[in-house]
Order: C-alpha cells, then structure tokens, then sequence
C-alpha cells in the first residue's frame, strides 16, 4: 500500500510502498478513502513531540471502510464507512487520560496517510450520513478537542459569549460551530480580516484582528466580558484573554503555539474568580457526544483544501504557515 512516511525530523514525508497492515485480535483495518492534517503532524514532522518513535506513518483522523477485522471482532464491522477516534487509551478516568497508555494514532502507532490503517476496533464509529468522506475525515481530533474544550471543561451554557482566539485553526473552528450549535454569542480573533469575515458568515457576531496591539480593549468595548474563552496560542499575548474574561469565566487552553505565558496580573485572576484549565483530547463518551451533536445539528466541517497523499508536503506546509479556514484533507483512495 502507499503511504507517507516519515524517516527522520525535519524531511519530508515521503510516499512509500509498505506491506498491508494485518489486524491482530480485537482490531480491525480500515480502507482509507481520506485523512485530514492536524497541527500535530507539523510538530511530529520537526520532532517536536514527546516520545517520538521513526519511522512512521503520521495522520490521526480518517474515514473509510472497513476492510478486515481481527479475532473476537464483530464482523458486522465488515464493509461498513467509518471514521476513527484517534484518542487511544485514555483509561477510566473522565478527568484526564492515563499517561501510561494514552496515545494519538499516527505517532507512535501508524496513522492515516496511508491506504489502509490499523486501529483498535473499539475505535470504530459509524460515519455520520450526511457527511461526504472528506468531511467526515476533517471531524475527529479537532470535534473531540473542541467538544471536551467547550462542553466537558469549558462548562458551556446555552446563552453563554464565548470567545474563540485563532479561528481558522482546526479546532478554532469546530469550537465555533459547536457554540453557535448550542445557542451562544460567538466572537473570534484572527491573523486574517478575511478568516473574520468567513467566521462572521457562519454566524460569529464579530471578530478583531489578535495583530493590533491594544486588540483586547476594543473587542471589550464592542463586546463586554467573556463566560468561555477557547485558546490554544498562549504566549505572552493570553494575559490579553485574562483581560476580556468576565467574573467567573472560564479559560480553556488546548494548545501553546505562542510559548509560555507571560505577564498574567494575579489580582485579575482571582478578583474576577477565574478557572483557568488545560485540555487535551477526550474521552470515548466524549467521542459519542460529539458525533451526536454532529448529526442533530447537521454540523458540517469546513473544509479548506484537499490534496492528494502525493502532496502531502504542500498540504503541510500550508498549515504551518497559518495559510488554511478550516481542515486541510487528503484524499487517500476515493
Ligand atoms: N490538546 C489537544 O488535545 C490538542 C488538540 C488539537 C490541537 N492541539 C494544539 O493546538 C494548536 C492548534 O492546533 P490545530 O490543529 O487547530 O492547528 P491549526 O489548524 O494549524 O491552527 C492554528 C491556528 O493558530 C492560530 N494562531 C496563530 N497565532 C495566533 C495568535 N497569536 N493568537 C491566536 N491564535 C493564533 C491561527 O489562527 P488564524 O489563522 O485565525 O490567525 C492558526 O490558524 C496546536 O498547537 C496543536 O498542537 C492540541
């Protein structure tokens, strides 16, 4: 089968013939009709990531269908579309995952950018009708990161302003859709005027650019104080959400692009009686939760850009430099 691999950090991927995967007990192989980038696959690719292990086949979201199933596997799996939730291990504990068994598929296990994967049969979901592949592939890391980052730790409550920093990230903009599912007042920042203005489209109130200096001032003014604040920049610019938060609110970060934070007035903090929390994938009911949300509300991922799995370099590439709206999907076999 063709797949992408990656050799050693900071080369490029490159299109490799490997042998099939063969399901072993309770696992299943699933025929990739498309996969989808996560900034992850960036940081793996530079080896940026805790406990690489090369050679291997990056991707953590796909969609197909399942093509073998192995010992003590229901074989009703045989032939049904499927997509993949790529949080693995997490254990029995709602509050966090189990750090000796937690893994993202695609590193260390083999992920998507292949024809065939193989996954624990556990993680087989039924493909949401009203998705197309690519759609469906663009859903499970960043829906699940954005579903437990609002609902599960964010505490979202229906009428709740939310505010979604960086939304043409991948799981800025599910966490977009997913408010607005739920009935609040979204608003957004962005690098772009342009990404504002697609956010604005799919309903957000408004949005300001996190490049002015003094930004926070002014969406405060346009916009008061926020209940929920969803952030996977930090650095020094999240003081400036410490800022727009409101009594009470409730920071959720899943990410650290810009680095450590910096500058946080304390006083802030716990005058307004904040809860600042990190996130970080989700649980198997978490999973569920998010692929019924997916399907009463109809929610359809915003795709950017499809490439083919010859041009995975562009396609990283472009989600390195911040260039994307949405998911960038690859098409594996359609
Ligand atoms: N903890 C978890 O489970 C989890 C899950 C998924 C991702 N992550 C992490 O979260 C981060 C984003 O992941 P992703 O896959 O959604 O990445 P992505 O699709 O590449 O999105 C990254 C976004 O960051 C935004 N950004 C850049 N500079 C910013 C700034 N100064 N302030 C606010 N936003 C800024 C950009 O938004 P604009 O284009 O709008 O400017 C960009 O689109 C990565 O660090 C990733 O590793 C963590």
């Amino acid at each position: 089968m063709k797949a992408a691999v990656l050799e050693a950090t900071y080369t490029p991927l490159r299109l490799t013939d490997l042998p099939e995967p063969v399901a072993g007990p309770g696992e299943a192989i699933v025929q990739l009709k498309a996969a989808a980038l996560n900034h992850r696959d960036v940081w793996v690719q530079k080896g940026l990531y805790p406990g690489m292990k090369l050679p291997v086949t990056p991707g953590s979201d796909g969609a197909g269908i399942v093509h073998a199933v192995g010992e003590g596997v229901d074989h009703t799996w045989l032939g049904r579309e499927v997509i993949l939730n790529p949080s693995l291990g997490w254990g029995n504990n709602p509050a966090h995952y189990n750090p000796k068994t937690f893994r993202i598929l695609g590193m260390p296990e083999d992920g998507t950018f292949a024809e065939f994967v193989r996954i624990d049969a556990a993680h087989l979901h039924n493909k949401p009708a009203h998705l197309s592949w690519t759609e469906a592939a663009a859903l499970p890391l960043a829906g699940l990161t954005a579903y437990r980052a609002l609902f599960s730790r964010g505490k979202l409550r229906e009428g709740d302003k939310v505010l979604i920093s960086g939304v043409g990230g991948g799981v800025a903009l599910f966490a977009l859709q997913f408010a607005l599912a739920h009935g609040c007042d979204v608003y957004v920042t962005s690098g772009s005027d342009e990404k504002i203005s697609r956010a604005v489209a799919l309903g957000a109130k408004d949005g300001i650019s996190y490049r002015l200096p003094q930004w926070q001032k002014e969406l405060g003014t346009k916009a008061g104080l926020f209940n929920v604040i969803i952030d996977s920049a930090a650095g020094p610019g999240f003081s400036k959400l410490v800022d727009v938060a409101g009594f009470g609110g409730r920071i959720v970060m899943y990410g650290g692009t810009l680095g450590n934070l910096t500058d946080i007035v304390p006083a802030k903090v716990f005058f307004k009686q904040l809860d600042i929390m990190g996130t970080t994938m989700g649980t198997p009911e978490e999973f569920h939760a998010m692929l019924r949300l997916v399907e009463e509300k109809q929610i359809r991922p915003v795709i950017d850009s499809v490439y083919s799995l010859e041009e995975i370099e562009p396609a990283l590439r472009k989600m390195e430099e911040s260039r994307q709206f949405g998911k960038i999907v690859l098409e594996t076999g359609l």
